[in-house]
Protein backbone atom coordinates (compact mmCIF):
# COMPACT_ATOMS: atom_id res chain seq x y z
CA UNK A 1 0.00 0.00 0.00
CA UNK A 2 1.35 3.63 -0.55
CA UNK A 3 0.18 7.05 0.33
CA UNK A 4 -1.69 8.97 -2.41
CA UNK A 5 -2.64 12.95 -2.73
CA UNK A 6 -6.01 13.78 -1.81
CA UNK A 7 -7.22 17.17 -3.20
CA UNK A 8 -10.79 18.43 -1.09
CA UNK A 9 -13.14 20.62 -2.58
CA UNK A 10 -14.57 23.11 -2.81
CA UNK A 11 -11.36 24.89 -0.77
CA UNK A 12 -8.83 22.95 -3.11
CA UNK A 13 -6.80 22.35 -0.53
CA UNK A 14 -4.17 19.09 -1.24
CA UNK A 15 -3.24 16.64 1.78
CA UNK A 16 -1.02 13.17 1.82
CA UNK A 17 -3.51 10.16 3.04
CA UNK A 18 -0.92 7.73 4.35
CA UNK A 19 -1.38 4.12 3.60
CA UNK A 20 -4.48 1.87 4.62
CA UNK A 21 -6.08 5.76 6.14
CA UNK A 22 -9.59 6.67 5.71
CA UNK A 23 -10.75 9.46 3.80
CA UNK A 24 -11.63 10.80 7.01
CA UNK A 25 -8.22 9.82 8.96
CA UNK A 26 -6.58 12.15 6.12
CA UNK A 27 -8.75 15.07 6.29
CA UNK A 28 -8.33 14.99 10.23
CA UNK A 29 -4.60 14.29 9.98
CA UNK A 30 -4.82 17.61 8.36
CA UNK A 31 -7.38 19.71 9.63
CA UNK A 32 -9.80 19.65 6.74
CA UNK A 33 -12.94 19.40 9.16
CA UNK A 34 -15.08 16.33 8.06
CA UNK A 35 -18.74 16.19 9.99
CA UNK A 36 -18.39 12.62 11.41
CA UNK A 37 -21.04 12.58 14.18
CA UNK A 38 -20.86 8.80 15.28
CA UNK A 39 -17.25 9.76 15.20
CA UNK A 40 -16.09 7.61 12.23
CA UNK A 41 -18.34 4.27 13.42
CA UNK A 42 -19.72 3.89 9.98
CA UNK A 43 -23.01 4.58 11.91
CA UNK A 44 -24.65 8.13 10.53
CA UNK A 45 -24.14 9.52 7.11
CA UNK A 46 -22.41 12.68 7.76
CA UNK A 47 -19.13 12.33 6.73
CA UNK A 48 -20.90 11.76 3.27
CA UNK A 49 -18.27 13.12 0.73
CA UNK A 50 -18.56 12.85 -3.30
CA UNK A 51 -15.84 11.44 -5.00
CA UNK A 52 -15.14 13.53 -8.22
CA UNK A 53 -12.10 11.73 -9.92
CA UNK A 54 -9.93 8.89 -8.97
CA UNK A 55 -10.98 5.40 -7.51
CA UNK A 56 -11.26 3.86 -3.78
CA UNK A 57 -11.91 0.50 -2.09
CA UNK A 58 -14.73 -1.21 -2.59
CA UNK A 59 -17.59 0.12 -0.51
CA UNK A 60 -17.37 -1.44 3.51
CA UNK A 61 -21.00 -3.42 4.57
CA UNK A 62 -21.70 -0.06 6.46
CA UNK A 63 -21.41 1.92 3.58
CA UNK A 64 -23.42 -0.47 1.72
CA UNK A 65 -26.10 -0.38 4.26
CA UNK A 66 -26.12 3.67 4.75
CA UNK A 67 -25.73 4.81 0.97
CA UNK A 68 -28.61 4.10 -1.61
CA UNK A 69 -27.22 2.37 -4.81
CA UNK A 70 -28.44 5.50 -6.95
CA UNK A 71 -25.53 7.28 -4.48
CA UNK A 72 -23.06 5.17 -4.95
CA UNK A 73 -22.97 4.94 -8.44
CA UNK A 74 -23.20 8.90 -8.58
CA UNK A 75 -20.00 8.43 -5.87
CA UNK A 76 -21.22 9.32 -2.73
CA UNK A 77 -19.06 7.70 0.10
CA UNK A 78 -18.57 7.81 3.67
CA UNK A 79 -15.13 9.12 4.41
CA UNK A 80 -14.75 7.18 7.65
CA UNK A 81 -15.08 3.98 5.72
CA UNK A 82 -13.38 4.59 2.13
CA UNK A 83 -9.77 4.40 1.51
CA UNK A 84 -8.14 5.85 -1.76
CA UNK A 85 -7.00 3.50 -4.16
CA UNK A 86 -5.38 6.38 -5.87
CA UNK A 87 -4.70 10.28 -5.47
CA UNK A 88 -8.52 12.01 -5.84
CA UNK A 89 -10.53 14.57 -5.79
CA UNK A 90 -12.86 14.59 -3.20
CA UNK A 91 -15.74 17.51 -2.69
CA UNK A 92 -17.55 17.69 0.83
CA UNK A 93 -20.97 19.26 0.88
CA UNK A 94 -21.64 22.53 2.81
CA UNK A 95 -23.68 20.78 5.28
CA UNK A 96 -21.12 18.02 6.02
CA UNK A 97 -18.29 21.03 5.98
CA UNK A 98 -17.38 22.80 9.40
CA UNK A 99 -15.96 25.85 7.69
CA UNK A 100 -18.93 27.98 7.83
CA UNK A 101 -18.82 31.11 10.29
CA UNK A 102 -21.88 30.98 12.35
CA UNK A 103 -23.19 34.61 12.56
CA UNK A 104 -23.31 36.35 16.52
CA UNK A 105 -26.00 37.99 18.15
CA UNK A 106 -24.59 41.40 19.07
CA UNK A 107 -26.51 42.08 21.70
CA UNK A 108 -25.93 39.10 23.44
CA UNK A 109 -22.14 40.16 23.14
CA UNK A 110 -21.15 39.59 27.34
CA UNK A 111 -18.01 40.59 28.84
CA UNK A 112 -16.34 37.70 30.81
CA UNK A 113 -13.48 39.37 31.31
CA UNK A 114 -12.63 40.22 34.42
CA UNK A 115 -11.94 43.92 34.86
CA UNK A 116 -14.01 44.96 31.96
CA UNK A 117 -16.27 47.37 31.91
CA UNK A 118 -14.18 50.31 33.80
CA UNK A 119 -14.23 48.81 36.91
CA UNK A 120 -10.56 48.55 37.50
CA UNK A 121 -9.59 50.06 34.53
CA UNK A 122 -6.05 48.40 33.54
CA UNK A 123 -4.05 48.81 30.15
CA UNK A 124 -4.45 46.37 27.36
CA UNK A 125 -6.62 44.09 25.94
CA UNK A 126 -8.71 40.89 26.66
CA UNK A 127 -10.38 38.21 25.13
CA UNK A 128 -13.20 36.50 25.86
CA UNK A 129 -14.16 32.98 24.42
CA UNK A 130 -16.42 30.73 24.34
CA UNK A 131 -15.25 27.34 23.99
CA UNK A 132 -18.65 25.31 22.48
CA UNK A 133 -18.34 21.66 21.30
CA UNK A 134 -19.17 22.66 17.31
CA UNK A 135 -17.63 26.14 17.01
CA UNK A 136 -15.70 28.83 18.81
CA UNK A 137 -16.94 32.22 19.12
CA UNK A 138 -14.20 35.23 20.33
CA UNK A 139 -14.31 38.61 21.40
CA UNK A 140 -11.73 41.30 21.98
CA UNK A 141 -12.37 43.57 24.86
CA UNK A 142 -10.28 46.74 25.31
CA UNK A 143 -9.50 45.96 29.24
CA UNK A 144 -9.78 50.24 29.86
CA UNK A 145 -12.97 50.95 29.19
CA UNK A 146 -14.74 47.40 28.29
CA UNK A 147 -15.77 48.00 24.61
CA UNK A 148 -15.34 45.33 22.29
CA UNK A 149 -13.03 45.90 19.44
CA UNK A 150 -13.39 43.25 17.39
CA UNK A 151 -15.01 39.80 17.06
CA UNK A 152 -14.47 36.42 15.18
CA UNK A 153 -16.67 32.96 14.94
CA UNK A 154 -14.70 29.46 13.91
CA UNK A 155 -15.26 26.06 13.40
CA UNK A 156 -14.16 23.81 16.79
CA UNK A 157 -11.09 22.06 14.90
CA UNK A 158 -11.47 18.92 17.06
CA UNK A 159 -15.18 18.60 15.73
CA UNK A 160 -12.50 15.48 13.13
CA UNK A 161 -12.45 13.74 16.05
CA UNK A 162 -16.02 13.51 16.95
CA UNK A 163 -19.20 15.84 16.57
CA UNK A 164 -20.55 15.29 20.32
CA UNK A 165 -18.88 15.44 23.40
CA UNK A 166 -19.22 11.58 24.29
CA UNK A 167 -17.73 11.42 20.68
CA UNK A 168 -14.55 12.79 21.46
CA UNK A 169 -14.53 11.63 25.27
CA UNK A 170 -14.49 8.50 23.61
CA UNK A 171 -11.68 9.11 21.25
CA UNK A 172 -9.86 10.93 23.95
CA UNK A 173 -10.00 8.04 26.30
CA UNK A 174 -7.53 6.09 24.09
CA UNK A 175 -4.65 5.98 23.52
CA UNK A 176 -3.01 8.63 25.13
CA UNK A 177 -2.00 10.39 21.99
CA UNK A 178 -5.42 11.23 21.24
CA UNK A 179 -6.16 13.42 24.22
CA UNK A 180 -2.86 15.14 23.11
CA UNK A 181 -4.22 15.56 20.28
CA UNK A 182 -7.64 17.04 20.86
CA UNK A 183 -5.84 18.96 23.31
CA UNK A 184 -3.68 20.49 20.92
CA UNK A 185 -6.52 21.48 18.46
CA UNK A 186 -8.23 23.47 21.15
CA UNK A 187 -5.33 25.46 22.15
CA UNK A 188 -4.26 25.52 18.63
CA UNK A 189 -7.82 27.00 17.90
CA UNK A 190 -7.50 29.70 20.78
CA UNK A 191 -4.43 31.18 19.43
CA UNK A 192 -5.56 30.99 16.17
CA UNK A 193 -8.66 33.00 17.45
CA UNK A 194 -6.37 35.35 18.88
CA UNK A 195 -4.43 36.12 16.12
CA UNK A 196 -8.25 36.78 14.10
CA UNK A 197 -9.22 39.22 17.08
CA UNK A 198 -5.99 40.70 16.88
CA UNK A 199 -5.92 41.65 13.51
CA UNK A 200 -9.64 42.68 13.59
CA UNK A 201 -8.70 45.41 15.85
CA UNK A 202 -5.27 46.12 14.50
CA UNK A 203 -3.03 45.18 17.50
CA UNK A 204 -0.45 42.90 18.49
CA UNK A 205 -1.53 40.12 19.88
CA UNK A 206 0.70 40.08 22.46
CA UNK A 207 -0.44 43.20 23.84
CA UNK A 208 -3.68 40.58 24.85
CA UNK A 209 -3.02 40.41 28.99
CA UNK A 210 -6.01 38.83 29.84
CA UNK A 211 -7.95 35.83 28.13
CA UNK A 212 -11.39 34.41 29.73
CA UNK A 213 -12.89 30.97 28.27
CA UNK A 214 -15.87 29.23 28.81
CA UNK A 215 -16.87 25.54 27.56
CA UNK A 216 -18.48 22.89 28.89
CA UNK A 217 -16.76 20.25 31.20
CA UNK A 218 -15.54 18.15 28.59
CA UNK A 219 -14.03 21.31 26.22
CA UNK A 220 -13.00 22.58 29.39
CA UNK A 221 -11.24 19.25 30.84
CA UNK A 222 -10.06 18.72 27.06
CA UNK A 223 -8.08 22.07 26.35
CA UNK A 224 -6.27 21.59 29.33
CA UNK A 225 -5.34 18.34 29.62
CA UNK A 226 -7.61 16.98 32.52
CA UNK A 227 -8.57 13.30 32.62
CA UNK A 228 -12.25 12.79 30.72
CA UNK A 229 -12.56 9.00 31.28
CA UNK A 230 -14.87 9.98 34.59
CA UNK A 231 -17.20 12.09 32.24
CA UNK A 232 -18.03 9.03 30.56
CA UNK A 233 -19.56 6.75 33.13
CA UNK A 234 -21.79 7.76 36.20
CA UNK A 235 -21.84 9.44 38.79
CA UNK A 236 -20.20 11.72 35.63
CA UNK A 237 -17.89 13.70 38.06
CA UNK A 238 -15.75 16.82 36.94
CA UNK A 239 -12.52 16.26 38.10
CA UNK A 240 -12.26 20.17 38.68
CA UNK A 241 -15.36 21.96 39.39
CA UNK A 242 -13.52 25.28 40.66
CA UNK A 243 -12.49 27.99 38.07
CA UNK A 244 -8.86 27.78 36.77
CA UNK A 245 -6.39 30.50 36.62
CA UNK A 246 -3.21 29.47 34.07
CA UNK A 247 -0.85 31.56 32.23
CA UNK A 248 -0.95 31.05 28.44
CA UNK A 249 1.89 29.97 28.54
CA UNK A 250 1.60 27.06 30.35
CA UNK A 251 -1.97 26.58 28.46
CA UNK A 252 0.17 25.85 25.41
CA UNK A 253 -0.69 29.06 23.78
CA UNK A 254 2.02 31.07 21.34
CA UNK A 255 0.14 34.05 20.53
CA UNK A 256 0.25 35.54 23.87
CA UNK A 257 2.24 33.90 26.12
CA UNK A 258 1.99 36.29 28.61
CA UNK A 259 -1.83 36.70 29.72
CA UNK A 260 -3.36 35.16 32.13
CA UNK A 261 -5.95 32.59 31.26
CA UNK A 262 -9.30 32.36 33.05
CA UNK A 263 -11.76 29.36 32.64
CA UNK A 264 -15.24 29.67 34.41
CA UNK A 265 -16.35 27.34 36.92
CA UNK A 266 -18.05 23.74 35.86
CA UNK A 267 -21.58 22.97 38.03
CA UNK A 268 -21.02 19.37 37.22
CA UNK A 269 -20.03 16.77 34.91
CA UNK A 270 -22.70 18.25 32.21
CA UNK A 271 -23.20 21.64 33.20
CA UNK A 272 -20.35 23.40 32.55
CA UNK A 273 -19.04 27.01 32.90
CA UNK A 274 -20.83 27.67 29.31
CA UNK A 275 -23.85 27.37 31.25
CA UNK A 276 -22.14 29.10 33.83
CA UNK A 277 -21.89 31.93 31.75
CA UNK A 278 -25.69 31.71 30.39
CA UNK A 279 -27.05 32.06 34.17
CA UNK A 280 -24.72 35.16 34.19
CA UNK A 281 -25.92 36.65 30.77
CA UNK A 282 -29.33 36.38 32.03
CA UNK A 283 -28.78 37.57 35.45
CA UNK A 284 -30.25 34.26 36.64
CA UNK A 285 -29.49 35.23 40.42
CA UNK A 286 -31.84 38.24 40.42
CA UNK A 287 -34.62 36.42 38.50
CA UNK A 288 -37.64 36.55 41.47
CA UNK A 289 -40.36 34.88 39.45
CA UNK A 290 -40.22 30.66 38.24
CA UNK A 291 -38.13 31.19 34.55
CA UNK A 292 -36.67 28.55 32.98
CA UNK A 293 -33.48 28.68 31.33
CA UNK A 294 -33.12 26.33 28.61
CA UNK A 295 -29.56 25.99 26.66
CA UNK A 296 -30.25 23.88 23.59
CA UNK A 297 -27.53 21.76 22.29
CA UNK A 298 -26.34 18.53 21.74
CA UNK A 299 -26.29 18.44 25.36
CA UNK A 300 -28.82 20.54 26.95
CA UNK A 301 -28.45 22.30 29.95
CA UNK A 302 -31.56 23.44 31.83
CA UNK A 303 -31.72 25.82 34.74
CA UNK A 304 -34.70 26.75 36.94
CA UNK A 305 -34.27 30.23 38.68
CA UNK A 306 -36.59 31.77 41.32
CA UNK A 307 -36.09 34.07 43.76
CA UNK A 308 -32.48 33.62 44.01
CA UNK A 309 -32.13 29.79 43.79
CA UNK A 310 -30.95 28.08 40.59
CA UNK A 311 -31.48 24.57 39.64
CA UNK A 312 -29.72 22.60 37.25
CA UNK A 313 -29.85 19.87 35.51
CA UNK A 314 -28.53 18.47 31.90
CA UNK A 315 -30.29 16.33 29.44
CA UNK A 316 -28.75 14.26 26.24
CA UNK A 317 -30.62 15.71 23.62
CA UNK A 318 -27.73 14.12 21.39
CA UNK A 319 -27.30 15.21 17.92
CA UNK A 320 -30.85 15.06 15.81
CA UNK A 321 -31.43 19.06 16.35
CA UNK A 322 -27.78 19.48 14.55
CA UNK A 323 -28.54 17.02 11.67
CA UNK A 324 -27.24 14.05 13.55
CA UNK A 325 -28.68 10.72 12.80
CA UNK A 326 -30.87 11.98 10.17
CA UNK A 327 -31.25 10.22 7.27
CA UNK A 328 -30.89 13.59 4.95
CA UNK A 329 -30.27 15.89 8.70
CA UNK A 330 -27.39 18.68 7.97
CA UNK A 331 -26.46 21.11 10.27
CA UNK A 332 -27.99 24.82 9.49
CA UNK A 333 -25.44 26.04 6.40
CA UNK A 334 -26.58 27.38 3.16
CA UNK A 335 -28.90 25.01 1.63
CA UNK A 336 -30.32 23.44 5.00
CA UNK A 337 -34.11 23.51 4.70
CA UNK A 338 -35.03 25.36 7.85
CA UNK A 339 -38.79 25.61 7.25
CA UNK A 340 -41.42 23.25 6.82
CA UNK A 341 -45.38 23.65 5.91
CA UNK A 342 -47.33 20.72 4.93
CA UNK A 343 -51.00 22.21 3.66
CA UNK A 344 -53.82 21.28 1.51
CA UNK A 345 -51.55 17.88 0.77
CA UNK A 346 -48.40 19.72 -0.36
CA UNK A 347 -45.56 19.73 1.39
CA UNK A 348 -43.15 23.39 1.20
CA UNK A 349 -40.30 24.38 2.09
CA UNK A 350 -37.66 27.13 2.57
CA UNK A 351 -33.78 26.85 2.64
CA UNK A 352 -31.18 28.87 4.25
CA UNK A 353 -30.21 31.62 1.43
CA UNK A 354 -32.87 30.27 -0.83
CA UNK A 355 -30.88 27.66 -3.07
CA UNK A 356 -31.24 24.46 -4.19
CA UNK A 357 -32.01 21.82 -0.65
CA UNK A 358 -28.99 19.73 0.20
CA UNK A 359 -30.82 18.06 3.54
CA UNK A 360 -32.73 19.18 6.83
CA UNK A 361 -31.47 21.57 9.37
CA UNK A 362 -32.80 20.99 13.24
CA UNK A 363 -34.96 23.81 13.30
CA UNK A 364 -36.80 22.21 9.82
CA UNK A 365 -37.27 18.88 11.60
CA UNK A 366 -38.93 20.39 14.29
CA UNK A 367 -41.39 21.76 12.03
CA UNK A 368 -42.03 18.82 9.81
CA UNK A 369 -43.10 17.06 12.76
CA UNK A 370 -45.44 19.39 14.14
CA UNK A 371 -46.57 19.69 10.95
CA UNK A 372 -46.93 16.12 10.44
CA UNK A 373 -49.02 15.89 13.73
CA UNK A 374 -51.07 19.11 12.41
CA UNK A 375 -52.26 17.18 9.33
CA UNK A 376 -52.81 13.51 11.35
CA UNK A 377 -49.69 12.25 8.66
CA UNK A 378 -48.45 11.23 12.64
CA UNK A 379 -50.47 9.68 15.38
CA UNK A 380 -49.42 11.13 18.81
CA UNK A 381 -46.61 8.35 19.77
CA UNK A 382 -45.07 9.45 16.71
CA UNK A 383 -46.23 6.80 14.12
CA UNK A 384 -46.51 8.00 10.26
CA UNK A 385 -50.34 6.58 8.89
CA UNK A 386 -49.24 4.69 5.75
CA UNK A 387 -52.40 4.54 4.37
CA UNK A 388 -51.69 8.40 4.27
CA UNK A 389 -51.07 9.68 0.51
CA UNK A 390 -47.82 11.60 1.30
CA UNK A 391 -46.44 8.69 2.96
CA UNK A 392 -44.31 6.31 1.33
CA UNK A 393 -42.20 3.21 1.97
CA UNK A 394 -38.66 3.51 1.42
CA UNK A 395 -35.60 0.45 2.09
CA UNK A 396 -38.85 -1.02 4.09
CA UNK A 397 -39.69 2.26 6.15
CA UNK A 398 -42.70 4.32 6.27
CA UNK A 399 -40.98 8.12 4.56
CA UNK A 400 -42.64 11.34 3.61
CA UNK A 401 -40.91 13.47 0.73
CA UNK A 402 -39.53 16.60 1.49
CA UNK A 403 -37.63 17.83 -1.40
CA UNK A 404 -37.65 16.04 -5.03
CA UNK A 405 -34.16 14.64 -6.49
CA UNK A 406 -34.83 16.98 -9.15
CA UNK A 407 -34.59 19.43 -7.15
CA UNK A 408 -31.79 18.46 -4.58
CA UNK A 409 -28.10 19.50 -4.22
CA UNK A 410 -27.06 15.27 -4.77
CA UNK A 411 -29.97 14.53 -7.21
CA UNK A 412 -31.11 12.53 -4.08
CA UNK A 413 -35.07 12.67 -2.55
CA UNK A 414 -34.57 14.34 0.35
CA UNK A 415 -37.23 12.31 3.27
CA UNK A 416 -38.03 12.36 6.38
CA UNK A 417 -38.41 8.51 7.24
CA UNK A 418 -40.18 6.61 10.49
CA UNK A 419 -36.30 6.08 11.80
CA UNK A 420 -36.09 10.29 11.92
CA UNK A 421 -39.31 11.07 13.60
CA UNK A 422 -37.79 8.69 16.51
CA UNK A 423 -34.68 10.46 16.54
CA UNK A 424 -36.13 13.45 17.16
CA UNK A 425 -38.52 12.13 19.55
CA UNK A 426 -35.98 10.81 21.75
CA UNK A 427 -34.20 14.58 21.49
CA UNK A 428 -37.00 16.73 22.11
CA UNK A 429 -38.35 14.18 24.85
CA UNK A 430 -35.02 14.29 27.10
CA UNK A 431 -35.64 18.13 26.57
CA UNK A 432 -38.96 17.80 28.21
CA UNK A 433 -38.33 15.00 30.82
CA UNK A 434 -35.24 17.65 32.05
CA UNK A 435 -37.78 20.57 32.41
CA UNK A 436 -40.45 18.15 34.19
CA UNK A 437 -37.91 16.91 36.33
CA UNK A 438 -36.58 20.35 37.70
CA UNK A 439 -40.71 21.84 38.14
CA UNK A 440 -41.29 18.43 39.82
CA UNK A 441 -38.74 18.92 42.06
CA UNK A 442 -39.40 22.55 43.12
CA UNK A 443 -43.07 21.56 43.14
CA UNK A 444 -44.15 24.01 40.82
CA UNK A 445 -46.38 23.37 37.99
CA UNK A 446 -46.09 24.01 34.20
CA UNK A 447 -48.15 27.06 33.92
CA UNK A 448 -46.84 28.73 37.41
CA UNK A 449 -43.67 29.39 34.65
CA UNK A 450 -43.51 33.12 34.16
CA UNK A 451 -40.57 33.00 31.40
CA UNK A 452 -38.78 30.78 28.95
CA UNK A 453 -35.52 31.82 28.25
CA UNK A 454 -34.60 29.84 25.21
CA UNK A 455 -30.38 30.21 24.71
CA UNK A 456 -27.96 28.53 22.10
CA UNK A 457 -28.16 29.04 18.47
CA UNK A 458 -30.27 26.18 17.16
CA UNK A 459 -32.64 27.63 19.84
CA UNK A 460 -32.82 31.09 18.11
CA UNK A 461 -33.73 29.77 14.91
CA UNK A 462 -36.60 27.11 16.38
CA UNK A 463 -40.51 27.83 15.67
CA UNK A 464 -41.57 28.16 19.34
CA UNK A 465 -44.74 26.90 18.29
CA UNK A 466 -43.63 23.57 16.96
CA UNK A 467 -41.32 22.91 19.78
CA UNK A 468 -44.69 23.26 21.85
CA UNK A 469 -47.18 21.44 19.26
CA UNK A 470 -44.09 18.26 19.34
CA UNK A 471 -44.48 18.72 23.45
CA UNK A 472 -40.61 20.07 23.46
CA UNK A 473 -41.49 22.98 25.26
CA UNK A 474 -44.43 23.58 28.13
CA UNK A 475 -47.81 25.12 26.52
CA UNK A 476 -47.29 28.58 27.13
CA UNK A 477 -48.66 31.72 25.66
CA UNK A 478 -46.19 33.15 23.02
CA UNK A 479 -45.15 36.05 25.36
CA UNK A 480 -43.34 34.10 28.13
CA UNK A 481 -40.91 32.85 25.72
CA UNK A 482 -37.65 35.04 24.74
CA UNK A 483 -35.03 33.51 22.39
CA UNK A 484 -31.45 34.72 23.26
CA UNK A 485 -29.47 33.35 20.98
CA UNK A 486 -25.50 32.45 22.02
CA UNK A 487 -25.84 33.78 25.50
CA UNK A 488 -22.77 31.40 26.68
CA UNK A 489 -20.85 33.20 24.03
CA UNK A 490 -19.84 35.83 26.74
CA UNK A 491 -20.51 36.91 30.72
CA UNK A 492 -22.66 40.02 31.42
CA UNK A 493 -21.72 42.43 33.60
CA UNK A 494 -23.59 40.32 36.23
CA UNK A 495 -20.94 37.76 35.80
CA UNK A 496 -18.97 39.59 38.68
CA UNK A 497 -22.25 39.14 40.51
CA UNK A 498 -22.64 35.65 39.59
CA UNK A 499 -18.82 35.24 40.52
CA UNK A 500 -17.33 38.70 42.51
CA UNK A 501 -13.63 38.32 42.59
CA UNK A 502 -13.07 35.46 39.39
CA UNK A 503 -9.35 37.15 38.80
CA UNK A 504 -9.11 36.18 42.84
CA UNK A 505 -10.20 31.87 42.26
CA UNK A 506 -7.68 29.16 43.03
CA UNK A 507 -7.83 26.09 42.18
CA UNK A 508 -7.04 24.02 45.18
CA UNK A 509 -3.74 22.62 43.45
CA UNK A 510 -2.04 24.64 41.46
CA UNK A 511 -2.55 23.86 37.69
CA UNK A 512 1.08 23.48 37.19
CA UNK A 513 1.43 20.45 39.49
CA UNK A 514 -1.25 18.24 37.22
CA UNK A 515 -0.40 15.07 38.86
CA UNK A 516 -1.04 16.17 41.76
CA UNK A 517 -4.34 17.60 40.90
CA UNK A 518 -4.79 14.08 39.50
CA UNK A 519 -4.01 12.16 42.44
CA UNK A 520 -6.22 13.97 44.73
CA UNK A 521 -9.00 13.38 43.06
S1 LIG B 1 -20.74 7.32 9.09
FE1 LIG B 1 -18.84 8.26 8.93
S2 LIG B 1 -18.72 9.48 10.70
FE2 LIG B 1 -20.62 8.49 10.90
Amino acid sequence: MKSHTIKFMPSGREAICKAGHTLLDCARDNGIAVSSVCGGKGKCRSCKVRIEKGVLTAPTSNELKRLSNSELERGWRLSCQAKPAGDLVVYIPAGNSLTSTPAFKEELIVKIIPDAGGRRPRKGYGVAIDLGTTKIAGYLVNLCDGSILSKHAMANPQDVYGDDVISRVTYAMSPPANAKRLEKSATGAIDDMMLFLSAGAGCQPVAIAKVAICGNTAMHHLVLGLPVDQLARAPYLPWVKDAVNISAKELGLKSAPGADVYFLPNIGGYVGGDHVAVLAATGALNIKVPTLIVDIGTNTEISLADAGNITSVSCASGPAFEGGHIKHGIKASPGAIDKIIIRDGKVKYRTIGGGRPEGICGSGMLDAVAQMVDNGIIDSSGRMDKGHPLIHTQAGQSAILIAGRDRSVDGEDIVITQGDIRELQLAKAAIRTGIDVLLKSADIAAPDVKRIIIAGTFGNYIDIKSAIRVGMLPDLPARRFSQVGNAAGAGTEDFDRYCPQPWDIKLQQPMHDREALHGNW
